[in-house]
């Protein structure tokens, strides 16, 4: 695929990382997004964890988060020098609790299976875990500590991926893409909710909206909602952790995320309700009970923001990224839990098959090819 024009179709994290990477390589490139960085890229968590978002049985998953996640440092990097602006990595690692005694059992396939991995794994004791985590509480009973998921502020890095994008030379044109068009054998365009774009070369990144766009991507991507919940430190309360802090509270996944200058996202909810981004009753109540059972200091806090993002889910929860239907498709969606994790992999994906180059050997398993509607 040689030709210099492109239009991606959204502006999340893969969206822009994919923008910005083919503007900086000389390609020619329009963005559509209605409202940039509005997804779930804003609502995002923003852990970097491949080890502690995947579970056994999805190695292809682990396999490509753990290509991309080696990639983040020097894609950070980029982008810093490139936006001239803070790309939002943190380093300080991860760690994941347990409560109950069934929680620790979980950890303990946890520890073997990174252990089987070669990843760094400390197992500890609730003590030890309250030694490097102050802020955890004392119903932790034990957990590990994984120093290489890190993690990114999602707010931080969509705004440096814009600036370094329109940098490049990307254009930025807020309409909603409706339909992707084409000939019955090629792209032509992409139609908006205002004037059509001509494009022979279009790049659907747009998450949870990605099946519309297309009728080969039918049926393959689903929104799967997520709310999250945003804190802030008040003077006098319990210092936030450092770490990402990962826990089973009986059972239930919740997770609390860092920010620069004492703020801490919880997330997140998971299900499966269309396209519905209203925050529940339920749902903050659920994520604030379990998160103060591991971080009891929190209820100090200020309770600054709820949200709701619809992750991209796809049937194998691996995403979609190469060419789908007609000459000049190209996707990169289906990204599910794992948008800022993935977007650095992506993007030099879709950079190598925009030049026609051989894309990275783990995103092979992601070929939209494998489901037959896609086919081309
Ligand atoms: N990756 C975090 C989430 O999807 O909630």
């Amino acid at each position: 695929m040689t030709n210099s024009q492109l239009t991606v179709v959204g502006a999340g994290v893969i969206g822009m990382s994919c923008a910005w990477r083919a503007a900086a390589a000389g390609f020619q490139v329009t963005v559509l997004d209605p409202a940039p960085a509005s997804g779930a890229s804003w609502v995002a968590g923003g852990m970097l964890a491949p080890v502690t978002e995947a579970w056994p049985g999805e190695e292809e998953l682990l396999e490509l988060g753990e290509e991309s996640l080696r990639r983040w440092p020097q894609f950070a990097a980029e982008l810093e020098a490139a936006a001239g602006r803070p790309a939002g990595l943190r380093t300080e690692g991860t760690v994941v609790v347990a409560t109950g005694a069934g929680d620790r059992a979980e950890l303990d396939t946890l520890a073997a299976y990174l252990g089987k991995l070669g990843r760094a794994v400390e197992r500890l004791s609730g003590r030890e875990m309250r030694r490097l985590e102050p802020a955890l509480g004392p119903d932790v009973r034990g957990g590990l500590s994984v120093p290489d998921d890190l993690a990114v502020d999602n707010r931080v890095l969509l705004a440096a991926l814009r600036v370094a994008a329109e940098r490049a030379g990307a254009r930025f044109v807020e309409r909603a893409a409706r339909a992707v068009l084409d000939d019955g054998s090629r792209v032509t365009g992409v139609r908006t909710d205002g004037p059509g774009v001509d494009s022979q070369v279009v790049l659907v990144c747009a998450g949870a909206h990605s099946a519309r766009l297309h009728p080969c991507l039918e049926g393959l991507v689903r929104p799967v909602k997520g709310e999250i919940l945003r804190l802030a430190h008040r003077a006098g309360a319990f210092p936030p952790p450092s770490r990402t802090v990962r826990a089973l509270v009986d059972g239930r996944p919740v997770y609390a995320v860092p920010r620069d200058g004492g703020g801490l996202v919880i997330g997140a909810t998971q299900a499966e309700t269309g396209f519905d981004t209203e925050v529940t009753v339920g749902g903050v109540r659920d994520l604030l009970r379990d998160a103060e059972r591991v971080l009891p200091g929190i209820a100090e806090y200020a309770l600054v923001e709820s949200a709701a993002g619809l992750r991209p889910g796809s049937p194998d929860n691996l995403p979609l990224v190469g060419p789908a239907g007609p000459d000049g498709l190209l996707v990169a969606t289906g990204h599910h839990r794992n948008g800022m994790l993935l977007a650095p992999v992506t993007a030099d994906a879709v950079l190598a098959l925009l030049r026609g180059d051989p894309v990275p050997k783990v995103v092979q398993a992601a070929d939209p090819a494998r489901f037959s509607l896609a086919r081309r």
